[in-house]
């Protein structure tokens, strides 16, 4: 596959262009020509007249840098060339003063290299006629209910204007199979935007932490990270942040971040600034008075230790199942250690096949989620994962995070009492290089003394 190089065209030009490549080389020759349809986010209304805040989709995106709402991509891949159509909001001087400029079809020629634009409202029309000629649409199948009717509407218009005489699509395939491989494979543009996507969440995580004593609210830290994240120049942030002291640190996905933090609480952030479309995905964990109790820093040294030897063994030819194995047998060695779970190390750590079909171990009470997952323009970015068969083997240019945690519920009456609601997750944003990895954000602080020194302004 032919990794996308912006020296030679435009950044979304020559994306386009290793799409077209990689379509060509991937679709059997009897189900081509192909049309790559992908439609934008819309707008989400969130009461009355006003809408939530707008976050334009990522292939779209990456296929254009178009952010308007709405926006419609057809990429037709033809032996020889491929033609980008699209389909979005016309010029409209009226709703222009309302809600800001709109490129409308000549925009979209002029400034984001379609090859044709027409205005959205006549997509029904124009799109059967587009898909004529070609035999597989290739969409964001299932993503969303309106678009996949839009979609199949114009499949089978296509299909009636050409039965008599003429090629129709007769196959459907995925989007995310194709342009996935694509997207997984960071250009030196891309890591630009993600480092200083990461400078801006450090900053963010080290305001937060400088801020934290007993009796301020979650709410002051997420409020820290978000004013750090837009001063450094962070469009939003990248998902929703976690800010969770005390027992919700045990909450793997808490966003209310509510709660006022105690003297004795842990305080898990976990935040990611978003910057130029890309987002970093950073997890600290630190004493809410500025040092941490025995408990609380054995449970510490324990995720700190696992990943450490998950980073360790980041580097090209590794994959994210090899990694998250080393991690859940770390985990699980350091929690025997503790006297938190008796047993072999790898056993503990071993998931294995339940009646139910589900799999499970013995760490998953304490560790129940996995350790990788790839970070681009979205928080958990495109695979693949894996081919069917084997799980993908890391190369240069691929970003993961690596994020291991141990959770301690709170009601869980066999832990000793002194840990229990003790939740420690520890994530760093990860390029993998051809010596091995960098790691991105290591200048967040992390070591037990670095942690002490920053919380509440050292
Ligand atoms: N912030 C979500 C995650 O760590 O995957
Ligand atoms: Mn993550
Ligand atoms: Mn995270």
């Amino acid at each position: 596959m032919r990794v996308p190089n912006e020296t030679d065209l435009s950044l979304f030009a020559v994306r386009r262009q290793a799409l077209a490549e990689y379509v060509r080389d991937q679709v059997p020759e009897a189900e081509q020509p192909c049309a790559v349809v992908l439609c934008g986010t819309p707008e989400y209304l969130r009461n009355s007249d006003v809408e939530h805040a707008y976050r334009p989709d990522s292939d779209v995106y990456y296929l254009t840098g178009f952010e308007e709402p709405d926006a419609v991509l057809v990429l037709v891949v033809e032996p020889e060339q491929e033609r980008l159509v699209m389909f979005v909001r016309p010029k409209d001087k009226e709703r222009e003063l309302w809600t800001g400029y709109r490129a409308g079809p000549e925009g979209a020629k002029r400034d984001y290299g379609a090859d044709e634009a027409f205005p959205l409202a006549t997509l029904s029309g124009r799109l059967p006629k587009l898909l004529v000629g070609t035999r597989t649409v290739i969409g964001a199948w299932g993503r969303r209910a309106d678009d996949d009717q839009k979609l199949i509407a114009a499949y089978e218009g296509a299909r009636h204007k050409a039965r008599k005489r003429g090629v129709f699509p007769t196959v459907m395939r995925d989007v995310r199979e194709l342009l996935g491989p694509l997207r997984q494979h960071k250009t030196a543009d891309e890591v630009s935007r993600l480092r200083a996507a990461v400078q801006a969440t450090a900053a963010g995580h080290r305001a937060a932490m400088a801020a934290c004593r007993p009796g301020v609210s979650e709410h002051v830290l997420y409020a820290q990270l978000t004013s750090a994240f837009l001063s450094a120049g962070a469009k939003r942030h990248g998902y929703s942040p976690i800010v969770a002291s005390g027992p919700n640190a045990c909450v793997l996905h808490y966003v209310d971040n509510q709660r006022t933090i105690e003297a004795g609480d842990l305080v898990l952030i976990d935040a990611g600034a978003e910057y130029g479309m890309y987002t970093a995905d950073v997890t600290r964990t630190f004493p809410a008075s500025g040092r941490f109790t025995e408990a609380q820093r054995a449970v510490y040294e324990v995720v700190l230790e696992a990943q450490r030897l998950a980073l360790e063994a980041t580097r090209p030819g590794a994959t994210l199942p090899e990694i998250d194995r080393i991690t859940r047998e770390a985990l699980a060695a350091g929690l025997v250690k503790l006297g938190l779970l008796d047993g072999d190390p790898a056993k503990l750590a071993k998931k294995v096949k339940q009646e139910d079909g589900t799999e499970k171990a013995p760490l998953d009470r304490f560790y129940p989620h996995s350790t990788s997952h790839f970070l681009g323009l979205d928080v958990h970015d495109a695979g693949p994962y894996h081919d069917g068969t084997d799980p993908t083997a890391l190369q240069p240019g691929m970003v993961v995070t690596i994020e291991p945690g141990l959770y301690c519920q709170p009601d869980d009456e066999q832990c000793p009492a002194a840990y229990r609601g003790i939740g420690v997750r520890i994530e760093d944003d990860v390029l993998v290089t051809s010596s091995g990895h960098e790691n991105l954000t290591a200048d967040i602080p992390k070591s037990v003394e670095a942690i002490e020194a920053a919380v509440g302004g050292g």
